[in-house]
């Protein structure tokens, strides 16, 4: 396995292994590596020859009262374990190469970006498709490989691809969560236990709302989630939505496939967590 700390240099050994036939998985992150992670490097290194894990903390995905500094960095053991997990390549490159003071380019995913997620985080979906976009550029992947944890960045970043006709082909991972039901997140590390605790009542609200679903009225499933979220102690919810699976509009009474998307603050951490729901077949 190879460091590699420099965009040019990712990208001279990328078109290398292209002229070499190679397919490349990239697998994006901002490090702090856990199982979740490591789920969608075992798809990369079965699917492709190559496998390249980016680990850079973006800035601009980070609102000014964001925890950009506060982020964790284990970067040994992050490095540790992609090479556990065989990965060929770990790029990690410093913010002055990435986003250099004279950067001027950013790339927006109009509409998609500004609702969930983004009317809290302003400009964070903007982040997050620059800097994917170069990632994309800079590894000439043929195939990325998202976690549906984040299911907004994950559409956003599939409608990207499309809009901007990049080659690489976007895989959805599902959700790995522990064994009680909290989804994995690297921002998990910042819950005490007893924020952890409350925390499981939102996978367990969750998981219950795709029961009604099946049978009962929207406004029913959303009203019941947003009681049960608002009974964990020092919660406070910034949204509760029913989405439809394609597009992220919002759910109606026609509406098959849907994913109920949730942030909610537990004390000073706020968790993001969704979960898919099917109708009963014949309603
Ligand atoms: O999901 C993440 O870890 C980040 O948003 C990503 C995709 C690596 C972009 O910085």
């Amino acid at each position: 396995m190879k460091v590699i700390k420099n965009a040019s240099q990712m990208q001279k050994i990328a078109l290398k292994h292209i002229r070499d036939g190679d397919e490349i998985g990239l697998v994006p992150t901002m490090g702090a590596l856990h199982e979740g992670h490591i789920s969608l490097i075992a798809k990369s290194v079965k699917n492709d020859d190559i496998t390249i894990v980016s680990i850079f903390i973006n800035p601009v995905q980070f609102g000014p009262n964001e925890d950009y500094l506060k982020y964790p960095r284990p970067a040994k053991k992050d490095k540790e374990i992609c090479k556990k997990n065989h990965v060929d390549y770990v790029f990690m490159p410093s913010v002055n190469d990435m986003l250099p003071a004279d950067h001027k380019t950013f790339v927006e995913v109009k509409t998609l970006q500004d609702i969930l997620c983004g009317s809290f985080r302003i400009n964070h979906f903007r982040g997050v498709a620059t800097v994917v976009a170069k990632l994309f550029n800079i590894s000439c992947a043929d195939r990325a490989y998202f976690g549906m944890k984040d299911f907004q960045q994950l559409r956003i970043i599939e409608k990207m691809g499309k809009d901007l006709n990049f080659k690489t082909k976007i895989i959805p991972c599902s959700i790995v969560r522990e064994r009680n039901g909290l989804a994995l997140s690297s921002r998990n590390s910042y819950l005490s236990a007893e924020g952890k605790k409350r925390s499981l009542n939102i996978s367990k609200t969750l998981k219950e709302a795709v029961e009604d679903f099946k049978r009962k009225d929207l406004n029913f499933v959303r009203k019941t989630v947003v009681n049960k979220l608002k009974k964990i102690p020092g919660s406070e919810i910034d949204y509760t939505e029913i989405v439809n699976f394609d597009d992220l509009s919002p759910a109606d009474k026609n509406t098959k496939k849907a994913v109920f998307a949730v942030a909610v603050w537990i004390g000073k951490i706020r968790l993001i967590d969704n979960i898919v729901m099917i109708k009963d077949k014949g309603r």
